[in-house]
């Protein structure tokens, strides 16, 4: 396997309230990214947190990997700000209507690792010519908006030819699959090639997350 599994336990399903405390639960818990979800009401029918919440997040001493994932109708507009917050990977979905590979490279001159998303009816096809020009591909395995929702298993296809891509083309990115996490269904998407699984709702009910990451680590 290229990489190593890695655990992104998602900030959504944090206290909204304390989110500083959720992401030191994280931190404590031995995982070293934090999957941050940012959702417009457009792009998404719902909406979270801004930039400034990652600022906070740094002012508030976290060391965390920002795994920065755009949920918005116009994210080529809001690298920038981002970037400065801290962000460290910022993931844009291939769906709405911009500058892909012009975006993507933006984000890498910000000093940020980049991503490509795509939704559950988005097919593999439409991000193939972007394979070389990112640090991690993102596969929704539910449709995006809500943390809490079922695992979509038939998304298992398409890790499946994205892997296959992967190796054929000596390509390096990380694989990454982000809805319905839990340790079961992360077996399933790691068989397929994932090496990296955001966990929301699994990661902040677990009662030991030092035992469910160590669990993750071991996929
Ligand atoms: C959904 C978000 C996911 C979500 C994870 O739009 O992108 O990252 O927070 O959800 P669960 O709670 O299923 O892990
Ligand atoms: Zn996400």
């Amino acid at each position: 396997m290229l990489h190593p599994p890695l655990l992104a336990p998602s900030l959504l399903a944090g206290d909204h309230a304390h989110l500083a405390d959720s992401a030191a639960t994280v931190a404590a818990s031995g995982a070293t990214w934090l999957h941050c979800d940012i959702m417009d009401g457009h792009f998404v029918p719902n909406l979270t947190f801004g930039p400034e919440v990652l600022a906070a997040l740094r002012r508030a001493g976290s060391k965390l990997f920002l795994d920065t994932h755009l949920m918005l109708a116009e994210p080529q507009k809001y690298l920038e700000p981002f970037a400065q917050a801290g962000a460290n990977n910022i993931s844009v979905h291939i769906e709405p209507a911009y500058d892909h590979r012009g975006t993507l490279a933006r984000i890498r001159q910000l000093g940020c690792q980049c991503g490509i998303v795509l939704n559950p009816g988005t097919p593999a096809s439409a991000i193939e010519h972007l394979l070389g020009d990112v640090d991690l591909v993102l596969v929704m395995t539910v449709q995006p908006g809500f943390g809490g929702q079922p695992f979509r298993r038939d998304m298992l296809p398409k890790l499946t030819q994205i892997d296959g891509w992967r190796q054929q083309r000596g390509l390096k990115f990380r694989l990454e699959v982000d809805g319905g996490i839990d340790r079961a269904t992360a077996k399933e998407c790691r068989a397929v090639g994932t090496d990296t699984f955001v966990a929301g709702t699994s990661f902040f009910k677990a009662p030991d997350k030092t035992a469910f990451a160590a669990a993750f680590a071991k996929l």
